[in-house]
């Protein structure tokens, strides 16, 4: 049954929300996701798509899904109902599953970050690049990568379990400052190392008009701005649930957005010069999802001590941005477990935990399987993003127009949004998701 929380919690302020909500979109898809995807071909033309997406169809799904939680306060499960009626139960359920899925290997790779961290912090760089395949190896397979799956799932739930304010919001406000600090500190470094001008280039300027083209980097682009914004599978519906009546919608997506797409483009201005610098280009090119816990700490071997804080601080960072998003998945079953049968917030946390940690046994294992969730989630997502400005735009629209209307902006950015919500959006993400489904496809039966 579902039971009503009768007093539904509230960020502090706006910056709280601000920091969470950028805290769940900054994360291994920018840090890690980003530079993989980009040396998977495209270049510039990857990046420019990506931007053009974030523009275009993320900020309108943005709004969307901080409307449907706000409007509704209700949790991902059953924001959808109490909106249009049971027939979009299933689109809550896709809310429920998906961050469960995710998660179950987002932690996996968490423990990948973590192990690498301490393997250097203790044990310091390997020699080359032979080593680092060996030690990415160990760190990736066996008891080392349960323990560690293990242990970034039980941090995220202790915090998820102290709740928005006390829980996520502290947690966020502490940690988002202190990465961006040590992302321009990283950003700045890169730039005096030898290659930074030819990092650049290859990351920025090299463009193809074909790659335009290219569906591979067409699916690429789509799957990595609703990835890394954490958009379509009710993330944003639960944060926003907590926010207050007055905060205006639109101006905060757009913060959101512009915080996570600086950090893209910023991690990049750091992984492309040391990947030069250190003629890493052929380890890349053969990009595995391991890449990035190969080449950056064989890279940084051959600079002594300063390679090894480097390293410490670069992989310290991937972690905390990846608990900082890792949380926002656990929230949104967690939430859902508890409006769906008015479970306290502790009990549905270490349920839902169990869970995604039984879940997670199969991809911590085997790189296949991880490789596989990981090409269904990009599928996933867009798909959830099409379905919610789909339903905010067309089923209910009205719910929209009122939080628009409550959020104060001016009229022309509502008309322009709820334009681009209808019209443009829409079509632009199925085109979006039929490309990544053939893909998908194409790449299962090759
Ligand atoms: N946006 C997060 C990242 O970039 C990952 C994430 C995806 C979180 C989807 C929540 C939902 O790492």
């Amino acid at each position: 049954m579902e039971s009503k929380i009768s007093q539904r919690e509230q960020w502090t302020s706006k910056l709280g929300f601000i920091l969470a909500a950028a805290g769940s979109a900054i994360g291994l898809g920018n840090l890690w996701g980003f530079s993989y995807r980009a040396s998977q071909g495209g270049g510039a033309a990857f990046v420019l798509l990506y931007i053009f997406i974030v523009l275009i169809v993320c900020l309108p799904v943005f709004v969307a899904e901080m409307a449907l939680g706000r409007n509704s306060m209700k949790s991902p499960l059953f924001a959808p109902v109490e909106l249009g009626g049971t027939n979009w139960y299933p689109l809550g359920i896709l809310f429920f599953i998906a961050p469960i899925g995710i998660l179950s290997f987002y932690s996996v790779i968490m423990s990948w970050t973590a192990d690498t961290f301490f393997h250097i912090f203790f044990f310091g760089l390997p020699k080359d690049i032979s080593e680092a395949e060996n030690v990415f190896k160990s760190i990736s397979g066996g008891s080392s990568v349960l323990l560690g799956h293990l242990l970034s799932l039980v941090l995220t739930a202790m915090i998820v379990s102290s709740g928005i304010k006390k829980g996520i919001e502290k947690v966020t406000r502490y940690f988002m400052p202190i990465l961006f600090i040590i992302l321009l500190g990283l950003a700045i470094w890169a730039s005096t190392l030898s290659g930074a001008w030819e990092g650049y280039k290859t990351f920025l300027l090299k463009f193809d008009f074909a790659e335009l083209k290219n569906p591979q980097t067409i699916r690429n682009a789509f799957g990595q701005a609703f990835f890394s914004l954490s958009l379509g599978i009710g993330i944003m519906v639960a944060y926003a649930s907590y926010l207050s009546k007055k905060s205006n919608l639109p101006k905060l997506s757009f913060g959101v957005a512009t915080l996570d797409t600086l950090v893209g483009l910023i991690a990049g201005l750091i992984t492309f010069p040391i990947v030069l610098t250190f003629g890493l280009s052929d380890v890349i090119s053969e990009s595995t999802i391991g890449t990035l816990f190969i080449s950056i700490p064989s890279g940084l071997a051959s600079s002594g001590l300063a390679g090894r804080i480097v390293a410490i601080v670069f992989f310290g960072l991937v972690f905390i941005a990846a608990i900082t998003s890792s949380v926002s998945l656990l929230e949104v079953p967690v939430s859902s477990l508890m409006d769906k049968f008015g479970y306290q917030r502790i009990k549905s946390v270490w349920i839902i935990t169990l869970l995604i940690f039984i879940l997670g046994i199969p991809p911590a294992l085997n790189g296949g399987v991880l490789e596989t969730l990981i090409s269904l989630t990009d599928v996933l997502l867009i798909f959830g993003g099409f379905l919610v400005t789909f339903f905010m735009g067309w089923v209910v629209p009205r719910r929209l127009d009122s939080e628009l209307d409550d959020s104060k902006v001016g009229t022309k950015t509502v008309r322009y949004l709820k334009f681009m919500m209808r019209w443009v959006a829409p079509p632009i993400i199925a085109f979006g998701l039929l490309i990544s489904i053939f893909e998908l496809l194409k790449g299962w039966i090759n």
